[in-house]
């Protein structure tokens, strides 16, 4: 089963800079309890990003190029086939580009909402029908007067 797990502003503002625009360690704690024992997919650029390696978690990097000694594919479609109709849930990181990819393959979203905007965002979470999903609250929290909730989207049968 493909997952998604991501937090992104009022306007789907996912980062800037390749790096995160907030930092919430409620949230932080989410993603880690979260993906914990399981595979995480990411883009080259968060993979760069990532400000220390993920321990318990497997990395899988979706990269044109190889990387030394991390496991890398050149493209999403092994990806799909092996996970789409698995049991196995697998956590796809972001960014931008690897969401955008993925999102058509993915059962459910974790979604961190977060009551805030930022203009200097550079990077976006797609644009997705909510009526496609059922969405259900996991929690609501706050960090410094911001309000950031979290959510499973996960998609409706047709
Ligand atoms: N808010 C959140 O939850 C969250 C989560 C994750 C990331 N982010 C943010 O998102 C931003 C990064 O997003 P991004 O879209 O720029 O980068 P990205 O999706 O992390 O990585 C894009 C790179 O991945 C590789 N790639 C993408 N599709 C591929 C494919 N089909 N086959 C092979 N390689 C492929 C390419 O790298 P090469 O061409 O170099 O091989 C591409 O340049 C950063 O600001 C980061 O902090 C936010």
């Amino acid at each position: 089963m493909i997952s998604m797990i991501s937090s992104v502003g009022k306007n789907r503002e996912l980062g800037k800079n390749n790096t995160l625009i907030w930092h919430f360690k409620d949230d932080m704690k989410f993603f880690k309890e979260t993906t914990m024992g399981h595979i995480v997919v990411m883009g080259y650029n968060t993979y760069k990003s990532l400000p220390g390696n993920l321990p318990g978690r497997h990395i899988i990097v979706v990269s044109y190029d190889p990387i030394e000694n991390v496991e890398c594919v050149n493209g999403i479609e092994p990806i799909i086939e092996k996970y789409k109709d698995s049991d196995e849930e697998i956590f796809i990181c972001g960014g931008a580009s690897i969401y955008k990819q993925f999102l058509p393959y993915a059962s459910k979203l974790y979604l961190t909402e977060i009551s805030a905007t930022d203009d200097e965002a550079d990077t976006f979470f797609p644009n997705f029908n909510k009526k496609e999903w059922k969405r259900t609250l996991i929690k609501n929290n706050n960090q410094n007067n911001i309000d950031f909730d979290i959510f499973l989207y996960e998609r409706k049968r047709v």
